[in-house]
């Protein structure tokens, strides 16, 4: 069983519709798959067709009150099969309830990842798991239980603060557990004719390199109109060009495995500067330039950071911040550069 977890903070950057067609190509493709709804917005539920507001239904809620109240689970009541190949676990509101509780709970990052490992669960080859836009423990659950997380990107650079925090959940989980799932990310709802998504494109291969996806899913009426009437874009138009992309991404996906790249390294910088509007990091690896790509995520303990994808090399950086420069402190080792400064100095 593979399972790959749809994930990015960033609110409408496409995961729901990602993870309900993808789900839906891989069933296309033959395989038993498996979607699970772990977002108490419910919209992959509203997208597969069903009311989202029906409480008697059992829903992804139950996996995890089954864990608080140590009752067993009926899967089977869980578990909606009436497509073929393609079944689903809906959600519905009281999923926050689980948000909230989860906190004081011991292991509370492994429910999902424990519950999929039942016997029950054997007969599918795939599971998506579509995550809500935080990073409360519904989302580490849906991460922790995967083997490759999906990150989608829209055109908005805010989209790359998502970037960033799935690189950190990962590391603590990595951490904690040990376990470090495979990180891919796509362009989505992609606007073909416009001139700063094909900047961002270029922006976002600099950051992640070889870990974006060449397919890129095209902004598509016919998708936003499939989960409205609450069919995949296969039921609603199997020839559009939005079904070809799932096509293509779904086949890249399989292709890529969970195989990671030897000869790349993703390096996180990070930088103390809690009275800080905005840090940059700067180098060799990203041409000096001051873009929003290149722009640090402020993190709650006052500290900046940003994950970029390298090649082996020898890097100058230094630190942009409110613009004035800054060598990395933790970095002991500089060089002395044409401006009569220094930079710091990065192996890898
Ligand atoms: N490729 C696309 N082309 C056009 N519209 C899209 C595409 N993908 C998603 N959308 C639309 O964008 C909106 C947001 O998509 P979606 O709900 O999948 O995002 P999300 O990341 O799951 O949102 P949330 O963070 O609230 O869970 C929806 O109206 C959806 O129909
Ligand atoms: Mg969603």
């Amino acid at each position: 069983m593979r399972i790959i977890s749809v994930a990015n903070q960033k609110g409408g950057c496409g995961k729901t519709t990602l993870a309900v067609n993808t789900a839906a190509t891989l069933a296309k493709l033959g395989n038993e798959t498996l979607l699970v709804d772990l977002d108490p917005q419910a919209h992959a539920t509203f997208a597969l067709g069903y009311d989202k507001e029906s409480s008697e239904r059992k829903t992804s809620y139950d996996i995890f009150r089954a864990h608080f109240d140590d009752i067993e689970v009926p899967y089977d009541k869980i578990v909606i099969s009436n497509r073929d190949k393609l079944s689903f676990v809906p959600a519905n509101m009281m999923l926050s309830a689980a948000e909230i509780n989860l906190g004081g709970v011991n292991g509370a990052a492994a429910i999902l990842k424990n519950t999929l490992a039942d016997p029950f669960f054997d007969k599918y080859e795939y599971v998506v798991i579509d995550s809500p836009p935080s990073f409360g423990f519904l989302t580490l659950n849906s991460m922790y239980a995967a083997d490759t997380i999906v990150v989608p990107i829209d055109l908005s650079y805010f989209s790359f603060n998502g970037v960033n925090s799935v690189y950190r959940v990962t590391s603590l989980l990595k951490a904690e557990t040990g376990k470090e799932p495979a990180i891919y990310f796509v362009m989505n709802i992609y606007d073909q004719r416009s001139n700063f998504a094909k900047k961002l494109v270029i922006d976002a291969k600099k950051r992640i390199g070889p870990y974006l996806l060449p397919t890129k899913i095209r902004s598509s009426v016919r998708l936003r109109e499939s989960s409205m009437l609450g069919k995949t874009i296969f039921e609603y138009d199997s020839k559009c060009s939005a079904a070809l992309d799932f096509y293509n991404f779904t086949s890249e996906l399989l292709n890529v495995g969970e195989q990671k790249k030897d000869d790349v390294f993703v390096k996180e910088f990070v930088l103390a500067a809690p009275k800080a509007g905005a840090v940059y990091v700067l180098g060799d690896f990203n041409g000096w330039r001051k873009l929003e790509t290149n722009r640090l995520t402020k993190l709650e303990n006052g500290e900046w950071s940003a994950h970029f994808t390298m090649d082996k090399g020898l890097y100058r950086y230094k630190f942009l911040v409110d613009d004035k420069w800054i060598c990395d402190p933790k970095n002991l080792k500089t060089e002395r550069n044409v401006f009569g400064t220094v930079d710091s100095v990065l192996e890898i």
